[in-house]
């Protein structure tokens, strides 16, 4: 059987692919073109996609011969899992592999923004410092602050979790209660509106779906601490780009550790000249246990599907109990 590979993946990933495989991968180091994309599925028996394909009906009604979609990310807000399902095409994602880096990443973005990190890094190189200075470069303290997390879910559950060390109160959104926040951390689940107004970090672990597009907009910025340092490493689109833009710029927040954005590769207008934002390029996942990780099950998710087998991480299970 035949399958096309959109991107290189770790060799791990495509090691088991190319055992059970005739495999083919886009040669180029960049995403393909929707053109591209079209042209070279129309062949294959299955596809191992990426965030930055866009998986839809058109998609679907090219690839008429695929059994399956499984794409090397855990948010799969770039698949039409709806239009699948009606057509019993089996799809799948990569959860666990990657949450300990994405948590730890936001916890990067967190300290670089809140301690000034890369705005002192700038004037280190340019040479333009003169010399310590009581004054210089004063950001925010973190141990027994209140930390407010958005979304508790594997990662944000993760994410909250290493904040013992420093402390911290907890407070989070949710669907749920989770118990073991709860537990470990003492943590108030709390309505969004009061996790905004009371914290001093908010971070962002939700993913992105009709009910979380601008979940965070301008009034929410608004509820925020002028001081509040906020991070995102869930999707830009869970954001108002241009509101974080202003509410940075007015300070109506202090500051902001960003990995994800709402067009990529291109920041929101204005962003990139402002002082207090740290920015990182979608590299939330990007360690080397988390992307072998990735490979391995984005790989084993797709021989399942071309096997005729319900794939381990099959984001419309559905499918199989209708057959
Ligand atoms: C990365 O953004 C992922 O969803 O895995
Ligand atoms: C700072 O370097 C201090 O000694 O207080």
């Amino acid at each position: 059987m035949k399958i096309y590979v959109t991107r290189k993946i770790p060799e791990a990933g495509m090691e088991i692919l190319r055992r059970s495989f005739e495999v083919e991968v886009n040669p180029e180091d960049r995403p393909l073109r929707r053109a591209e994309l079209l042209s070279k599925i129309a062949d294959v028996d299955g596809v191992l996609c990426l965030l930055t394909d866009r998986i839809d009906a058109e998609v679907f009604d090219v690839a008429a011969l695929c059994k399956g979609f499984a794409n090397y990310a855990v948010g799969y807000d770039n698949m039409d899992v709806v239009e699948a399902t009606k057509r019993k095409i089996p799809l799948s994602n990569t959860p666990d592999v990657l949450t300990t880096a994405t948590a730890e990443m936001a916890w990067a973005l967190l300290f670089a923004a809140a301690r000034r990190v890369v705005e002192s890094d700038a004037v280190m190189r340019s040479g333009q410092w003169q010399g310590w200075g009581p004054l210089q470069f004063i950001g925010q303290e973190l141990t027994g602050a209140t930390l407010g997390v958005i979304g508790a879910g594997r990662i944000g559950r993760a994410f909250a979790l290493k904040s013992r060390g420093f402390e911290m109160k907890v407070l989070y959104t949710d669907e749920f209660p989770c118990l073991e926040l709860e537990k470990e951390l003492g943590a108030r689940r709390v309505p969004l509106r009061e996790l905004l107004k009371a914290s001093d970090f908010v971070s962002v672990h939700v993913p992105l779906m009709p009910g979380t597009q601008h979940l965070i907009d301008e009034a929410a910025f608004g509820l925020m601490k002028k001081t509040a340092v906020f991070v995102n490493t869930s999707r830009g689109s869970v954001v108002d780009e241009a509101a974080l833009v202003k509410a940075l710029r007015d300070g109506v927040i202090g500051a902001a550790g960003i990995d994800v954005y709402e067009a990529e590769p291109k920041p929101a207008e204005g962003l990139a000249a402002l002082p207090n934002v740290v920015m990182t390029p979608h590299t939330a996942s990007a360690t080397v246990a988390s992307r072998n990780g990735m490979a391995v099950k984005a790989a084993m998710n797709l021989v399942a599907m071309l096997e005729g087998k319900r794939p381990p991480d099959c984001l419309n299970p559905g499918i199989y109990e209708q057959l």
